[in-house]
C-alpha cells in the first residue's frame, strides 16, 4: 500500500510509524532483536566486520536514531547533514521502480542543519554505533567547501563514532568534481589536520570518505591513492549512480539496478587498497544473500537503504539470522 503513495511521502509516513511503534513499546513485535550494540565493547568501526548498518540519507536529521537502533542493526549513518539548514530540490524528488526495486532521488542533502544534528546526537539514548555523514550547503562553492566540511566535522566530532564524507551525491552541482584535480590532496590532509587536533583530547573519531560508483578506473586509482596518502581511515563504496535512463529526470539511482555497479567499483577499491584500509559497502543490498556477497567481494562492513524501503525490518532480521549459521 505504502508503495503506491508519492515516494517521499510515504518515507516520512514510513519514518514516523516506526517512531510510533517505538515509544508505544509495540515495535518489539515486529523486530525482536533488541539494541544489538551493547554488546561491542570495542566501538570502533575501523575494527569491526560483517556488521549491518543503516545508509546515510534515511535519517538525514539524527530524528530517528533510537527507533532505527531498536530494529537490530549494528550502526546507523546519519546525515548528510551541512552546517546551515536547507529545504533541498525542488519536490517531487523522490521515484519509485517497483518492477526494478529502485529509487531515483534527487532530494540535494535537504536537512536541518549540523546543530539540530547535535542535538540529537546528544539526546540519543541507544549505544548503537552513529557514523555521522556531513556535506556542503549548495550555496557554498566548491572553493569554499572545505570550510562548511571542517565546520560540521568540529561539531559532530565529540558526538559521533565516525564521520563520513560526502563527496560523491549527485544531486549537488559540482559536488562530485570536490574529488577530481590536485585540491583533493589538500582537501583530505585538513581534513585529517583537523581530525589530529580534535583527536588530543583522547577520543579519536575514524573518518570515512563515501565515494561515486561512476568514477573511471583511472580516477578512482587516483582517489584511492590520495585517500591512503592521507592517512585517514576508510572509504564508502558506494553512493548512488547517474547511469540511468532519466525518464524521471536527474538523481542518483538506488536500488538493485545498483548492485554490480558498486560491486564493482568495490572489488577495485579491495584491489587499490589491499589490507590497508576498511571498506563499507553499500549499493542494491536487497537480500541476506546480497550482503553476504558484498562481504565476499571485500567488504568489512555493509549498509542499507532502499533494500529497507521495499523489505521493511525483514530484510534486518534476514541478515542477522544469516550470520547466526
Ligand atoms: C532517498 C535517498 C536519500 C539519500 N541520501 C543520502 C545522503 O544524504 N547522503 C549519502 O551519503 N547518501 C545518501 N543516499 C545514498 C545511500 O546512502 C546509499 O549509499 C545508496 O542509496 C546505495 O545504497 P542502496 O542501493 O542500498 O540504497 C541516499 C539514497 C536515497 C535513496
Amino acid at each position: 500500500m505504502m508503495h503506491y503513495l508519492p515516494g517521499e511521502f510515504s518515507h516520512h509516513l514510513a519514518l514516523k510509524g516506526l517512531k510510533f511503534l517505538y515509544f508505544t513499546g509495540l515495535l518489539k513485535l515486529f523486530a525482536h532483536k533488541k539494541d544489538s550494540n551493547l554488546k561491542f565493547k570495542n566501538r570502533d568501526i575501523t575494527h569491526l566486520n560483517a556488521k549491518i548498518g543503516i545508509a546515510a540519507g534515511l535519517d538525514k536529521n539524527g530524528d530517528y536514531i533510537d527507533c532505527l537502533a531498536a530494529l537490530g542493526v549494528d550502526f546507523i549513518e546519519v546525515g548528510t547533514i551541512t552546517p546551515r539548514p536547507q529545504t533541498g530540490n525542488p519536490k517531487p524528488r523522490i521515484f519509485r521502480n517497483l518492477k526494478d526495486r529502485s529509487l531515483i532521488n534527487r532530494l540535494g542533502f535537504n536537512n536541518k542543519g549540523v546543530d539540530h544534528l547535535v542535538k540529537r546526537l546528544k539526546r540519543k539514548k541507544t549505544q548503537t554505533i552513529v557514523g555521522t555523514s556531513i556535506g556542503k550547503n549548495f550555496d557554498t562553492p566548491n572553493d569554499n567547501a572545505l570550510e562548511d566540511y571542517l565546520h560540521c566535522i568540529k561539531k559532530v566530532y565529540e558526538h559521533s563514532d565516525y564521520i563520513a564524507i560526502n563527496i560523491s551525491s549527485p544531486n549537488t552541482k559540482e559536488l562530485r568534481e570536490l574529488s577530481h584535480g590536485e585540491n583533493f590532496n589538500s582537501f583530505l590532509k585538513a581534513i585529517k589536520k583537523i581530525q589530529n587536533q580534535l583527536s588530543t583530547d583522547g577520543k579519536y573519531v575514524p573518518i570515512f570518505i563515501k565515494i561515486s560508483p561512476d568514477e573511471h578506473s583511472n580516477d578512482l586509482a587516483i582517489i584511492c591513492s590520495s585517500i591512503l596518502d592521507s592517512k585517514l581511515d576508510g572509504i564508502i563504496c558506494s553512493n548512488t549512480t547517474v547511469d540511468h535512463d532519466h525518464k524521471n529526470g536527474p538523481g542518483g539511482l538506488s536500488g538493485a539496478p545498483l548492485k554490480n555497479k558498486a560491486t564493482e567499483c568495490l572489488v577495485n577499491v579491495r584491489r587499490l587498497v589491499g589490507n590497508k584500509l576498511p571498506i563499507i559497502a553499500s549499493g542494491g543490498v536487497m537480500s541476506a544473500q546480497d550482503y553476504q556477497e558484498k562481504l565476499d567481494a571485500g567488504a568489512n562492513l555493509v549498509q542499507i537503504y532502499t533494500g529497507f524501503i521495499y523489505e521493511g525490518p525483514q530484510l534486518i532480521e534476514d541478515i542477522l539470522n544469516l550470520r547466526k549459521v
